[in-house]
């Protein structure tokens, strides 16, 4: 098959894919190739498909039967042809794309890996093929949604595309209105309000589940999260749905608020979408600045991704190393406060030099609170201890200029 577009033939985890050839398509130093190119690819992804391998295994493994997979947003198909090739238990993988000429290469790729009697490609409106797929013995175990920018157009259809304890991968690479720098446009996205806090990018995971909570509970659907990550340009969540009223009521009540102080560093949650808040910080008397609703549940499932963990260490992918500091960080902040702090942010404020994260982390163990690294920040630490006293801490272990 030729394509009227220059192509080349790549490699990624276990399968290879003919894509289009980006230094084609990189004219100026500042162009960004993949969206130019006729056919969406992004090398950068690999982490993001890396990981959607495992998620989608550990919940086949969990499932235990064979599963079905859906892809409607697929670019070149490169993610769903490495579901058939690399995920053991998979019976098909429906792919879609809007574009004719990514729906055409998808259906080439699955071939060349010689998996395209598993592989069903559309070529229609992604919202269009997951409403036509939403019938009770339609439906997908894994529906995977990995968009431009926001994938909140096409929650609700994937929602109801997914069977009873079916897995929602979601991809959300609009991290400017995510993470406060245009509030309006993630309020009208997601239904919450961000904050430009240094702990956003966990602010960012929570508004996307929160989202997710709210359209899922008009199905009477409640979710359970079982893998997030916030990685480079995007943020990524896995959840389960489950029907049932109660079941989205429950969803519901781990709904709320982040209520954070610019002035002293002091953060606090507030449970429930209707209950009034705060507007004064009980520490210095300042503003309180608000974020949500949004998901102050769980945001990592540790059973999952340890099962996540057994499968990266067997599969020698590239980015194996990262990929299991990655989880390993997940699974032990899987329980932790909601927040962190930024050491070299306090110490900006408190203009000092900063001091190592091990030693901060080891004192407050020390004095007896909850504290771990966290993955969404290499200075970042969980802590059950009131900012005043993270900030003493950090005061007393800084250098001395
Ligand atoms: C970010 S790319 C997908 C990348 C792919 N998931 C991967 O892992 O390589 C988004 C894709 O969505 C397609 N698209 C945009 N709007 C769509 C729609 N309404 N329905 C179906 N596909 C759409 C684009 O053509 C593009 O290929
Ligand atoms: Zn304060």
């Amino acid at each position: 098959m030729s394509f009227d577009f220059p192509t080349e033939t790549i490699k990624e985890g276990g399968a290879k894919a003919v894509v289009p050839k980006l230094s084609a398509y990189m004219k100026k130093p500042w162009d960004y190739a993949p969206s130019k190119a006729p056919v969406f690819y992004n090398p950068v992804m690999e982490l993001n498909r890396d990981f959607a391998v495992l998620a989608l295994q550990a919940h086949q493994k969990l499932l235990g039967r064979k599963v079905s997979v859906c892809e409607p947003l697929t670019g070149c198909g490169l993610r769903g042809v490495r579901f058939a090739v690399e995920v053991e238990g998979v019976r098909k993988v429906f792919l879609n794309d809007i574009k004719p000429e990514a729906a055409r290469l998808a259906g080439f790729n699955a071939e060349l890996n010689g998996v395209a009697d598993c592989v069903e490609v559309a070529n229609e409106d992604a919202n269009l093929f997951l409403s036509r797929n939403a019938a009770p013995r339609k439906r997908f175990d894994y529906v995977d949604v990995d968009p431009f920018g926001p994938p909140v157009p096409y929650l609700d259809s994937a929602i109801r595309a997914l069977r009873k304890g079916g897995l929602l991968a979601l991809t959300a690479t609009d991290m400017a209105p995510l993470c406060g720098v245009h509030p309006r446009a993630c309020l009208r996205k997601y239904g919450g309000q961000p904050l430009r806090t240094e702990y956003c990018h966990e602010l960012a995971v929570r508004l996307l589940v929160g989202c997710l909570a709210m359209m899922a509970a008009k199905h009477a659907i409640g979710i359970k999260v079982l893998f997030s990550h916030s990685i480079d340009h995007y943020v990524r969540a896995y959840a389960t749905v489950d029907y049932g009223a109660r079941k989205a009521d429950k969803s519901i009540k781990k709904m709320g608020y982040v209520l954070h102080c610019f002035s002293c560093f002091h953060r606090e949650t507030a449970s429930g979408i209707a209950s009034p808040l705060k507007r004064v910080c009980p520490s210095c008397g300042a503003k309180l600045s608000v974020a949500g609703p949004l998901w102050l549940g769980k945001v990592a499932d540790k059973r999952f991704c340890s099962l996540m963990e057994r499968e990266a260490k067997q599969r020698g992918l590239k980015q194996e190393k990262k990929i299991l500091k990655m989880l390993s960080l997940v699974q032990n902040e899987a329980e932790a406060p909601v927040t962190y702090y930024r050491v070299d942010k306090v110490c900006d404020k408190l203009n000092l030099p900063i001091p190592g994260l091990k030693k901060v982390i080891d004192k407050l163990r020390k004095a007896g609170f909850q504290v771990v690294p966290t993955q969404f920040n290499s200075r970042g630490i969980k802590t059950d201890a009131p900012a005043d006293t993270v900030k003493e801490f950090i005061a007393e272990l800084a250098p001395k200029k």
